[in-house]
């Protein structure tokens, strides 16, 4: 097979928009644009930038987006409403290339108890939005919601009379997770046998995770003749996630012979944006997650290693460079100059600004005098760090705490916040990192409920950095922390306060309140 037979299946990135529905998973601007410029590099041909009606902070993104990065097709989500699909189109009108999708349920489920709309009422509607669509861009896509779920015979009625009013892209999502490879299979090949214009629109697909088959049936589609698939990056999204970006890509290169189909995304990019998005989304992927996991390429058993060693392909169905995995483990320490530590970066794939490179520096040197050998989870904690903060900022100044077994902790604590200094003193807690807690609520004035507290070693060793994950309610609101030290109760600390920066930077109005105090899909 050369690769001249291949078809080219278009990747619609959704991490933006489904993805950041994950609870949770919410991002801030800044955020948002690290995650589309990365997605660019990737070479997705389709980002999916957010709900721009959905909230300000939404709108804001997906516009400055659609201003800033080059390379890839923006698009905007919209319901089949006027005022949805103007917002859309004011949000994506200045990307290089603009999309706009709109989507209405068809199932008779969704019709009857949300919609409470007739079947003639959905055609209609769904005609009328994307002739709206079309008059602002040609390049629309149509979503029937809950098309597995949809009578066969009306979803034929729907997809063809929304390529009649213009629709480029009919995507076909399975938004309950509730297909099987089989059933996609029939959905797909029974709209090209029975939609007579079929063939004037790319037939997309877009699959939730709740049966475990996102994938699978997503690669049915295409087997079936979708020619794009939606997705997202470490398989992120509402409830039990969408097609992972990563598994139905390196499928396609790796089963090339059989679905002689490939993609545009450049595989060495997999694993650093797979750890962008975990990074900035607070969501880590377990060890053995396909392509992307920590164990995806490591071969325990002897018999295995014995074989890999006489001829990799014995156990290797893919090279675990070919998706961007380093495999040196480089140890740096004090004497380690910044051009070491630039190069480690852009080995394990962050991109930093000369003025991220000097923080991340500096904390590198901190981290040196306290660690004889800094290893290449050490150098991604400090980057991932610097990428969680955020600009308006209590920082910890000192902190000492006095515990011990059946005694209430002793804290006494400082903040700065530009120039201001702020202690508090207090007993309080029942353990070191509760009292922590309390003080730095105390100083600052949010309280919030802690919801999530989750520690682990970067690397190995007992002088280990730790890596503390928070996750806090203040006001109906999730917010996210990060904090890294070989000092576990100051890793804690530096987590809990960068959440209440987020909460800080949200309630001085510095960023818009993001995806999980706003409604979704
Ligand atoms: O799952 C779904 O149905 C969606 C649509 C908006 C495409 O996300
Ligand atoms: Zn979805």
């Amino acid at each position: 097979m050369t690769e001249s037979s291949s078809r080219q299946i278009v990747i619609f990135d959704t991490t933006l928009r489904d993805g950041e529905q994950s609870p949770g998973a919410s991002m801030n601007l800044v955020e948002k644009m690290e995650v589309a410029q990365a997605l660019v590099e990737l070479g997705v041909d389709v980002i999916e930038a957010g709900f721009p009606i959905a909230s300000p902070g939404d709108f804001e993104a997906v516009r400055q987006i659609a201003k800033m990065i080059r390379g890839s097709v923006i698009c905007g989500l919209a319901r089949c409403r006027s005022e949805d699909i103007d917002r859309a189109w004011e949000a994506v009108r200045h990307a290089e290339r603009a999309r706009i999708h709109v989507f209405l349920a068809t199932s008779a489920i969704h019709r009857e108890f949300k919609l409470k709309m007739g079947k003639e009422e959905i055609i209609r509607r769904a005609v009328e939005s994307v002739q709206r669509a079309v008059g602002y861009c040609p390049d629309v896509e149509f979503s029937p919601e809950d098309a597995v779920r949809t009578e066969i015979d009306f979803l034929c009625e729907v997809v063809e009379a929304a390529i009649e009013a213009g629709a480029t892209t009919v995507n076909i999502p399975d938004t309950v997770g509730y297909a099987t490879p089989a059933h996609m299979h029939r959905v797909i090949s029974t709209l090209r046998q029975r939609v007579p214009n079929i063939d004037r629109a790319v037939i997309s697909v877009h699959c939730h995770n709740d049966l475990g088959m996102a994938v699978a049936n997503s690669l049915a589609a295409v087997e079936a003749g979708a020619g794009q698939v939606e997705c997202t990056v470490n398989g992120i999204g509402e409830r039990a996630g969408n097609c992972s970006l990563e598994e139905i890509v390196m499928t396609l290169r790796t089963r090339n012979d059989y679905y002689q189909a490939d993609t545009r995304v450049v595989s060495r990019r997999l694993v650093p944006t797979s750890r962008l998005v975990a990074a900035i989304t607070g969501m880590q992927v377990q060890r053995n997650k396909a392509i992307v996991g920590q164990n995806a390429f490591a071969h325990e058993a002897g018999i295995h290693q014995d074989g890999i060693l006489k001829e990799r392909t014995t156990y290797e169905i893919m090279r675990p460079e070919d998706v961007g995995l380093t495999l040196s483990d480089l140890v740096l320490g004090k004497h380690s100059g910044r051009a070491a530590l630039a190069d480690r970066a852009k080995a394990l794939g962050y991109r930093l600004s000369g003025e991220q490179l000097n923080s991340v520096f500096e904390e590198f040197k901190v981290l040196a005098d306290r660690k004889k050998e800094i290893y290449d989870g050490d150098v991604a904690a400090l980057i991932e760090h610097q990428i969680h903060t955020i600009a308006e900022r209590w920082v910890l100044e000192s902190y000492q705490v006095t515990t011990g077994t059946g005694r209430i902790p002793e804290v006494t604590l400082t903040l700065r916040h530009g120039d201001e200094v702020r202690s508090a003193q207090m007993a309080c807690g029942d353990g070191p990192i509760d009292a922590v807690f309390l003080a730095i609520e105390e100083i600052t004035g949010f309280k919030v409920n802690c919801k999530d507290f989750r520690v682990h070693s970067v690397t190995v060793g007992k002088d280990a950095q730790g890596e503390v994950m928070v996750q806090v309610e203040y006001q109906d609101a999730l917010y996210r922390g990060h904090g890294v030290s070989t000092d576990s109760v100051e890793a804690s600390a530096k987590a809990f306060l960068n959440a209440i920066n987020r909460i800080a930077s949200v309630v001085n109005g510095t960023t818009q309140p993001t995806a999980s105090n706003k409604p979704g899909v």
